[in-house]
């Protein structure tokens, strides 16, 4: 196609992409990047355990390889993410001695890392997933029972809120999370919002995930969830969007006999209409979205390559293995 992606969106949003360093040491996969995308996530490059693996080194390599491609490229860049249960080293939490630090230290660790990357990046990054998952999947819990949670209780969120606003007080800064179109979850992380934005908490904006399937979110439990949100005076971004050709199952770790896993006609028609949906609803409230992020460039790899079962394939992107535009490119585009 002579345009990319992001052309047709560009009375719209920008339409982001997550990103590892060796696919822009490919000039094909860059040149393709550049071409469709105009905004950049890191995939891993920021997280916590990546970019802060000892407590007195940080490993600057692959998130200022990011930086620079989308510097040089006029990309902007979301920083993902500042704080959040998982790819977070295990020195964080515990003292020298192996015991277990206490609200004060862990928080005050929070504040130096915070600090730290947030600065380095400053000018650079315009938005920053500051607190990441901090909602349980269990619903009959409110915070997930995380290291962070267990040793501060809820304070941690808001502290990393602000010291993020203190590092960079033009940063756009995002609460991000899953499944947060399902009724369940969706009420959970409004009344965290809720409590934030009440008690002036430097929040700006929430991400939502996307992580999505093709048999759901349903157009009436999106609406439901930008509106709802959008209420609290936020903006809205779509942060990590891939339609799965599967069935989101929680704990699914292996295939039933017989299942099928192929990517069938029927597959296919239905992430067209799925993609199509989505769409349609993101510009209905142009308003209040304020970007789109893919979570990965195309089938030929994708985070969901065997997650969460092992050996299984999938096709959740808009761009087939040889990055040709599939079904869903063009339900995406002719509006
Ligand atoms: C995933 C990456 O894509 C994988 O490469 C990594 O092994 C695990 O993390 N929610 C998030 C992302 O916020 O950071 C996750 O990314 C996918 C789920």
């Amino acid at each position: 196609t002579a345009k990319g992606l992001k052309d047709y969106y560009k009375s719209f949003f920008p339409i982001g992409v997550a990103v590892s360093p060796y696919v822009l040491r490919d000039s094909a996969t860059a040149a393709f990047i550049v071409k469709n995308f105009n905004s950049v996530t890191p995939e891993n490059a920021m997280k916590m355990g990546p970019i802060h693996p000892e407590e007195n080194r940080y490993n600057w390599r692959d998130a200022d390889a990011i930086v620079d491609f989308a510097t040089a490229h006029g990309i902007r860049v979301r920083g993902h993410n500042l704080c959040w249960h998982e790819q977070t080293p295990e020195w964080m939490f515990y003292d020298k001695a192996g015991k277990q630090v206490t609200k004060e230290v862990l928080l005050q660790r929070l504040k130096d890392h915070i600090t730290t990357v947030v600065n380095r990046y400053k000018g650079k990054i315009y938005a920053w997933d500051v607190v990441n998952e901090a909602i349980d999947d269990d619903s009959t819990q409110f915070l997930r029972n995380s290291m962070w949670y267990k040793i501060c209780g809820e304070d941690f969120i808001a502290k990393a809120f602000e010291y993020a606003h203190e590092a960079d007080p033009n940063a756009v800064l995002f609460y991000n999370d899953y499944n947060t179109e399902r009724p369940e979850k969706r009420e959970r992380v409004y009344r965290l919002l809720k409590k934030l934005v009440d008690a002036h908490v430097p929040i700006n904006a929430v991400g939502l995930q996307a992580h999505w399937s093709i048999y759901e979110p349903t157009r009436q439990e999106l609406e439901t969830a930008i509106k709802k949100f959008a209420s609290l005076g936020l903006k809205v971004q779509f942060t990590e969007l891939d339609i799965s050709v599967y069935p989101w199952e929680k704990n699914k770790r292996e295939l039933r006999p017989g299942e099928d896993m192929s990517y069938s006609d029927e597959r296919k028609q239905k992430q067209g209409d799925q993609y199509q949906m989505v769409f349609e609803v993101f510009r209905k409230y142009k308003k209040n979205v304020t970007g789109v992020t893919f979570w990965n460039i195309s089938d030929r790899y994708t985070w969901l390559d065997g997650y969460p079962v092992p050996g299984r394939k999938n096709y959740p992107l808009l761009f087939d293995k040889n990055l040709k535009p599939k079904e869903a490119f063009w339900r995406v585009v002719n509006f």
